[in-house]
């Protein structure tokens, strides 16, 4: 039955998956139609890169705009989406406010899940459903802002099961066509950029596989981002998120260059999201290491430093365009499986009514052993990556250059206090085979890695990841 699930996770990720964990873009979502397609030889590399991402406002305050936004897009009656603990927080009271003041009549859902599953986004869609919305508005974190996309989506069609535009073979996997309604993110946490992309991520429950749905339609319209909510985040939500954009940046960064992924596609609209790093998706990359730098520990550790917790909200904007365009490779790769099969971890600052390895801790835990790995394929960037982050390179050697940027890292990690390593969160040795399988199926992003791996490599990872420190 185990290997009947792992064939079968394997298939979604290798045919159709398109969540950002194996995120080719919208292209697959259309193969079914008919594209004219350029005779070209499908294993070449690509020669080009494209942008995208969605509308972003952001400035400390900007929420109270967001009921003149709704007159403005002429919106009767909006459905509000939040998780139970920020319901009764600023964010979503500032936003209920100003759609009050501008005579905007709304409903509010505030069951969403933290960290989704089929079954919460089953209830969000039932919720947006019963009611005639105009247009959406998330208030929250990842969780909620990817519970959003869904219940738009499935308000739009409103006969749809919820597997019809998840990936094959787990859902259908078929493309959206049905237009959607505006949806407006308020990002609450700086870490996923889920504002910018088009891509809702949960857990299917009956496979404990992280799946998707993905479609540029799904984009917000308009990320509002608005540094005064992050003033709010608990110690651990801040560095946990935190070290989601500091991943999404580094690995970004340190991708294949957009040459040399391949097939270059017969089609632009089948050129992946996830397309290899390129010039302009360093540009964010680097501004989000610097800010990271300058910034993030002040912002941990600094609940009331404006400043501090601006820039890292702005950073997590900023390496959310850049890795949206460019993708993530390995540390990503390996945390679905450490996530997906957590045990018994509870988190601090987290609420306690179910286990979760929060998204960004699972992703940073095999960061130093990833960037170790990954280094001598492009010790200049690994250099480039660790002087970024506070690391003297003055006389650094290119050998050395894995050592060196890991050491960083680990040090951010020490003074973060981040556990120790995947063994602190319940895992032991004999887990490791599981946890391989279950990274095998996100090749998708693992191509991205600057060095290819081989089973043993994975395993090795895992294992160097056991303990950090
Ligand atoms: N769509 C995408 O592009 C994308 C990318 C990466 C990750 N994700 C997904 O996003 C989810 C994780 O999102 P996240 O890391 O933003 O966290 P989250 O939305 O899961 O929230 C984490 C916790 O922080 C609390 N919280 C959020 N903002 C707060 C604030 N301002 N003040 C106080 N408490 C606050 C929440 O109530 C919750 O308990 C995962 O499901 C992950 O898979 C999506
Ligand atoms: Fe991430």
């Amino acid at each position: 039955m185990k290997n009947r699930v792992f064939n079968l996770i394997e298939t979604v990720a290798t045919s159709s998956c398109r969540c950002p964990a194996h995120s080719h873009g919208h292209a697959t979502n259309l193969m079914a139609k008919n594209f004219v397609s350029l005779p070209n030889n499908n294993v070449d590399k690509d020669y080009a890169f494209e942008m995208a991402c969605s509308t972003i406002r952001y400035g400390l305050g900007v929420t109270k705009e967001i009921g003149m936004d709704m007159v403005n897009m002429n919106v009767k009656k909006v459905c509000v989406m939040t998780d139970p603990y920020l319901s009764s927080l600023k964010p979503v009271k500032t936003t209920l406010d100003s759609l009050m003041k501008n005579g905007i009549a709304f409903e509010l859902y505030d069951k969403v899940h933290v960290e989704p599953t089929d079954k919460s986004l089953d209830d969000a869609a039932k919720f947006a459903r019963s009611i005639q919305f105009d247009a959406f508005i998330a208030v929250g974190g990842g969780s909620v802002i990817d519970t959003a996309k869904a219940a738009n989506l499935f308000s739009c069609d409103p006969e749809a099961p919820l597997l019809k535009y998840v990936n094959a073979p787990i859902g259908e996997g078929q493309p959206i066509i049905v237009p959607l309604k505006p949806l407006l993110a308020v990002p609450t946490t700086s870490g996923t950029g889920s504002e910018t992309t088009g891509v809702s991520i949960f857990d299917y429950e009956p496979l404990k596989a992280k799946t998707g749905i993905a479609n540029r339609a799904l984009r917000p319209t308009l990320g509002i981002v608005d540094p005064l909510h992050t003033l709010l985040l608990p110690q651990r939500v801040c560095i946990y998120s935190g070290f989601d954009v500091f991943c999404h940046a580094l690995e970004s960064f340190t991708a294949i260059p957009y040459t040399e992924r391949s097939p270059r596609p017969s089609n632009p609209i089948f050129r992946p999201a996830y397309q290899g790093r390129n010039p302009v998706s360093d540009v964010w990359a680097v501004f989000a290491l610097k800010i990271i730098r300058k910034y993030f520990k002040r912002a941990v550790y600094n609940p009331d430093d404006v400043e501090a917790r601006s820039q890292m909200h702005l950073a997590s904007t900023m390496a959310g365009v850049g890795f949206g365009n460019a993708g993530v490779h390995l540390c990503h790769g390996l945390s679905y499986p450490i996530s997906g099969n957590v045990k018994t971890y509870i988190p601090e600052d987290y609420s306690k009514d179910h286990p979760i390895i929060p998204h960004g801790l699972s992703v940073v835990m095999s960061a130093p052993a990833v960037f170790e790995f990954c280094a001598p394929m492009c010790p200049e960037r690994h250099l480039e990556a660790a002087e970024l982050l506070g690391a003297n390179i003055k006389n650094a050697k290119k050998k050395d250059s894995g050592k060196i940027l890991s050491e960083t890292i680990r040090q951010y990690m020490l003074e973060m206090k981040i556990e120790n390593g995947i063994s602190a969160l319940g895992y032991t040795k004999d887990d490791i085979p599981n946890l391989v399988k279950g990274t095998l199926p996100q090749h998708r992003i693992t191509k991205l890695a600057p060095r290819e791996q081989s089973e043993e490599d994975l395993s090795q990872l895992f294992e160097n990841s056991l303990t950090v420190y």
